[in-house]
């Protein structure tokens, strides 16, 4: 792979996915078999967070440290942000001191761009606004082709707050790339306009919309970025879009349940489906780490 920076799916090549998704693959037969290596000895990664995370932010650490790289954690509320340091200039700093390796979440779209534009480190997105968040979408990835080997012609329903989802924008590029039929749903309101260029079906009826789906992917609704009202009750939006055992049952046989996390049980998820047989979501968790070992080792090689 031949690139500085992992902003969004949208920028990979199908043979840098390939090259990403097999790499990963590699990973996490290595952490099966409780392997560590040093490919990234000698280098820092450093995480910068100006919004919440537990997954995605405890993952790339553990990712840099089974590499053998030593890791950095910046956090935001007791940081120079907070004496109104530009993110430009805190990438700078982290320059000088010596870091190979940003990961940046943030609530603005563009920001990983911009901090990637103006480093010499390598800049991984792990979240800008309601833009992308590639390494979700690679784990999902990963994580639906370890289950079903292809995933030419499956059918994928992403149900839920659509509008402010970078992990939906991020899912339907990579799951198109991959050949998958990708449908989201979710009530007008939570809809943007504009998913259809994506390449994905729209839809507000989920009952219509999960027939016969392989992949169920349900996302939780983001009161944080939301202003003003784009549901009612969370009782009412359970019964029309909630991801039940009741609605599973007219998916294909061999369906499976994905979520981004973090969930809430009883909105967008029942716990029966969050615990059940067909739940793969601490597969995905698992799957992360080894997707972020791929992003920081193949961006590492590439100096
Ligand atoms: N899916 C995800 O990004 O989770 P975190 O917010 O916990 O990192």
């Amino acid at each position: 792979m031949k690139r500085k920076d992992i902003l969004g799916i949208k920028d990979l090549s199908r043979s840098e996915l390939n090259e990403l998704l097999s790499t990963a693959g590699v990973m996490r037969d290595m952490i099966d078999r409780s392997e560590r290596s040093n490919a990234l000895r000698g280098k820092n990664v450093t995480t910068l967070f100006y919004e919440n995370s537990t997954r995605t932010r405890n993952s790339f650490e553990l990712a840099a440290k089974n590499l053998g790289a030593t890791t950095t954690s910046i956090s935001v509320a007791v940081s120079s942000v907070q004496k109104g340091e530009t993110l430009v200039d805190t990438g700078k700093t982290l320059d000088a001191i010596g870091t190979d390796v940003i990961i940046i979440r943030h609530s603005v779209a563009g920001s990983a761009q911009l901090l990637a534009s103006t480093v010499r480190a390598h800049v991984i997105n792990a979240g800008d606004g309601m833009s992308e968040h590639p390494s979700q979408a690679l784990l999902d990835g990963l994580t639906a082709i370890r289950h079903f080997g292809s995933l030419a012609d499956k059918k994928i329903v992403i149900v839920g707050d659509i509008k402010h989802s970078r992990v939906a924008r991020s899912d339907v590029i990579l799951f198109n790339m991959l050949g998958a039929k990708v449908t989201v749903c979710a009530p007008y309101t939570l809809l943007p306009e504009g998913m259809d260029c994506l390449g994905c079906e729209v839809e507000t009826d989920f009952d219509r919309a999960i027939a016969d789906a392989n992949i169920v992917i349900p996302l939780r609704i983001q009161r944080e970025r939301m202003i003003g009202g784009f549901l009612s009750t969370q009782e009412e939006y359970h019964s029309y879009y909630g991801v039940t055992q009741e609605r599973l049952a007219h998916c294909a046989d061999d369906y499976i349940v994905m979520h981004p996390g973090p969930i809430n049980r009883e909105a967008e998820i029942s716990g029966e489906v969050a615990d059940g047989e067909h739940s793969m979501i601490l597969e995905q968790v698992q799957n992360g780490v080894a997707v972020r070992m791929a992003m920081l080792q193949l961006l590492t090689e590439c100096q």
